[in-house]
């Protein structure tokens, strides 16, 4: 196995970027959501970023680039969609709550059953980052995106996830962080954010997640956690906070149920009005075009 050449299983970084230039050639932006820890609700703000723009009459798409803990289609109550195929050869996307179209791994999977990469000998364990590199061009580039606004793409965690996918996207493309504010999910984001900027990758800003906590009887929103993402730490990272949600019982079980929150009197609730705003300075963000910055 050690003589075996890993670059076989990638396909030339030039062909999957012009297959995903031509799949994307009608998309208008495409806003990665990444964080550099599981956990901190990085699909739950994807979810919620796409229905939110789709509530604004946008057309949007959901790629869930998880491969290993896809998420969107439980979220958006799509699991156990059969995967369907365009006359085309081209992967259909599911049609999800408010038009979004969706992509994901989850799909693919009977049941609940792992991508398993490993093989019976565990023989293909080294091959397993170039494996997921090339199923996710895939998902991205062999889908059939047709004409949208928005593709939203949640990303799984880790810093060199934005730069591995970032090789193969148009000058389209930006990417903002979900943290909670811990010191260890900070170091984490912190990381995740350098290795975008390293590679050139535009940064709309920083989501704050769970910083409070709504109460479930009350309604009163208070602290979660010891720490809080202070302006000094979000001063360090250098980028702005474009929205702050607390944890919200409804948001989780909305989820859950695979229905959207953002509808009803959970507009009016903090959590409602927190994710409104991130909706709007995402929908208002304008991206750098190809005379500007890129990676
Ligand atoms: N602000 C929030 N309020 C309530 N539940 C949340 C919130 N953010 C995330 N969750 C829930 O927490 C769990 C983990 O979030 P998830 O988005 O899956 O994290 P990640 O994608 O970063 O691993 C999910 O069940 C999700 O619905
Ligand atoms: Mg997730």
């Amino acid at each position: 196995m050690s003589e075996f050449d890993v670059s076989q299983l990638v396909e030339d970084v030039d062909l999957v970027r012009a297959r995903v230039a031509e799949q994307l050639a009608e998309v208008d932006r495409v806003v990665v959501v990444m964080s550099g820890k599981g956990g901190v609700g990085k699909s739950a703000v994807a979810v919620n970023l796409a229905l939110g723009l789709a509530q604004l009459g946008r057309r949007v798409g959901l790629l869930d680039a998880d491969l290993n803990g896809p998420s969107v289609s439980k979220m958006l109550g799509l699991r156990g969609q059969p995967v369907r195929v365009t006359g085309d050869g081209l992967l259909r996307a599911a049609t999800g709550p408010r038009g979004i179209l969706v992509q994901s791994m989850d799909f693919f999977l009977q049941g609940n059953q792992a991508l398993d990469w490993d093989g019976p000998e565990g023989e293909a364990a080294s091959v397993r980052s170039a494996l997921e590199q090339a199923a996710l061009g895939d998902l991205l580039g062999r889908t059939d995106w047709g004409e949208l606004d928005f593709l939203v793409v949640d990303l799984a965690p880790g810093a060199d996830r934005l730069p591995a996918l970032g090789q193969w996207l148009p000058r389209i493309a930006a990417a903002l962080a979900v943290t909670i504010p811990t010191q260890v999910a900070t170091l984490a984001v912190e990381r995740s954010l350098r290795r975008a900027r390293e590679a050139g990758f535009p940064l709309i800003g920083l989501v704050e997640n769970l910083g409070t906590s709504i109460c479930a009887k009350c309604g009163a929103e208070g602290p979660l956690f010891r720490e809080t993402l202070d302006s000094e730490i979000v001063q360090d990272l250098g980028v702005e906070v474009l929205a702050r949600i607390p944890f919200d019982a409804d948001l989780a079980a909305a989820a859950d149920r695979g229905r959207p929150f953002l509808e009803g009197e959970a507009m009016e609730s903090v959590a409602g009005i927190a994710l409104a705003q991130l909706v709007a300075r995402v929908d208002a963000y304008q991206m750098p075009g190809p005379e500007g910055e890129s990676w």
